[in-house]
């Protein structure tokens, strides 16, 4: 097939070449025609590619084509209601909600109310007036000494690293002009998250970015000198995450500039893998230590852990032992194996972890059967990106929650799944110059605060519509959904 193929482009190569003589016009397209044979040529010589060998030019087209897939489908093919991970409707809500404008729909909803993931919230015969309600949640066990009042849903872990410094500037100054906090991620604190003033909830991870010594464990002194500052509101030490648990984290080199590598303490320019598990405790016991230190060397201030449910078995003896030796975290933040990342495993993000809606039901019971619900908070996290997935996620338990890839819609996210290539067309996933220059901070500070601002404004309209008075009461927002969990 191939030599029949580079005959025939060939053979047109003189057939054009002639009829050029011939025919002045037929110049224009003898040059056009010359980056085909090139491509053909080229695709006849190499092996790397069976499709191309055999089809040569053709093939090229076809691998063009599938690479195109994702964004053809998206701009062109898609349903509103489709797209994975999140659908057009989706993003769309996002955006009405971060641009302030037009926020409502027309004519009925498009969802298929006889799919089985359909689900409804039930509203009162009786709903209550324009209630103003106070959707803030105190953080903070009879074990700390700097309790704080979070708001309900906050900026979810996404580290400086994997996303850009303008993303992180624009995030912040959001968040610092709402009222609600930031989650560094694992990467460290840098400086366009201390310019912006915002609360900060510092994560802590594997690879102890920002507080390491030069053998990658965990460094006291850097964490105690920056735990105690002002802006620090909580500290979370990330056990597993949603899309990768149990798996390292991969730092690519090309996102790994001088400015990173300087905040995380590491080599420049080099891939760098952050290990599956942590080096300061391999145990329950180590683990409540840990906590321990890390709550007396921040002055105690709030101090949680962050995990996607695995084996039920080392939870349930986590909780017997935090039970009988009243040590543990302020808060869980707890994430769904349908979680996200700027780069995960291939093998770990589609099938290893609980889904959030199971495991959310499984952690706040077990609190409650040990008596621990009081003392700490639970945040959720896991494509919450509406005020109804916020009142979902409260009422099977939860005290507040994250959003991450919401967030990264107000700033312009266009879902073109790139974050793991340093190419992100909307300059949020990556640290090349050119494409960060996109992302106009003050424009996306102003968005990220609307989306704040309208998913709480939208929370209170559901809490008027079920007729319920108080955030307190949220175990009184009945969704159907709990049934499907039993
Ligand atoms: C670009 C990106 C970077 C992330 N970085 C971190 C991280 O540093 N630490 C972490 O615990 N989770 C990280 N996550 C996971 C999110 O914090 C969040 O838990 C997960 O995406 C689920 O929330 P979502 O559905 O609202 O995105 C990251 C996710 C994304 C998309």
């Amino acid at each position: 097939m191939r030599y029949w193929l580079l005959a025939l482009y060939i053979f047109l190569f003189f057939f054009l070449l002639i009829e050029s003589f011939l025919h002045w016009f037929i110049w224009g397209i003898f040059i056009l025609y010359l980056p085909i044979l090139y491509l053909a040529i080229r695709d006849f010589n190499q092996n790397e590619s069976n499709i191309r060998k055999n089809y040569p030019f053709l093939g090229t087209i076809n691998e063009f084509i599938d690479k195109q897939r994702h964004v053809l489908q998206e701009v062109l093919l898609q349903n509103r209601w489709e797209g994975r991970p999140f659908s057009l409707l989706q993003i769309n809500y996002v955006k009405k909600k971060a641009s302030d404008t037009l926020l409502s729909l027309p004519f009925g909803s498009e969802l298929d109310f006889s799919n089985d993931d359909y689900f409804w919230c039930e509203h009162s015969f009786y709903p209550l007036k324009n209630i103003k309600r106070d959707f803030r949640v105190k953080i903070g066990s009879s074990q700390c000494k700097w309790p704080y009042e979070a708001s309900i849903i906050n900026v979810g872990a996404m580290s400086f690293g994997s996303i850009s410094s303008a993303a992180v500037s624009a995030l912040c100054n959001g968040a610092k002009k709402e009222g609600f906090a930031v989650n560094t991620g694992e990467g460290g604190i840098s400086k366009h998250h201390w310019d912006s003033g915002c609360d900060l909830i510092w994560q802590i991870g594997t690879g102890y970015f920002g507080c390491r010594d030069s053998e990658g464990n965990f460094d006291e002194v850097l964490f105690q000198k920056q735990a105690i500052n002002k802006q620090v509101k909580m500290i979370e030490i990330k056990i597993s995450q949603g899309a990768k648990p149990g798996f390292g984290a991969i730092l690519p080199a090309s996102k790994n500039t001088q400015e990173i590598a300087k905040i995380r303490k590491i080599e420049p320019h080099t891939e760098v893998h952050s290990p599956g598990h942590h080096s300061s405790f391999s145990t329950h016991e180590e683990l409540l230590n840990f906590i321990n230190k890390l709550r007396n060397l921040s002055n105690m201030k709030p101090i949680g852990i962050k995990f996607c449910v695995g084996k039920k078995e080392d939870f349930d003896s986590l909780c017997r032992l935090m039970n009988e030796s009243q040590v543990y975290p302020d808060f869980i933040v707890i994430e769904g194996g349908e979680g996200g990342s700027g780069a995960a495993d291939l093998d770990s993000i589609h099938h290893v972890g609980w889904p959030l809606k199971e495991s959310l039901d499984y952690i706040v019971k077990t609190l409650k059967a040990n008596n621990l619900k009081d003392e700490i908070k639970v945040i959720s996290t896991g494509k919450i990106i509406s005020s109804v997935d916020i009142a979902k996620n409260l009422s099977m338990g939860a005290d507040l929650c994250y959003s991450a890839r919401g967030m990264m819609f107000s700033l312009g996210c266009v879902q073109s799944l790139k974050c793991n290539t340093n190419k992100c067309p909307t300059g949020i996933t990556t640290m090349d110059k050119a494409r960060v220059s996109g992302l106009d901070v003050m424009d996306k500070t102003q968005k990220v605060a609307n989306y704040h601002r309208n998913l709480v404004q939208g929370l209170e309209k559901l809490y008027n519509a079920t007729g319920i008075n108080n955030l307190a009461d949220k175990e009184k927002l009945k969704f159907n959904i709990l049934e499907k969990v039993k």
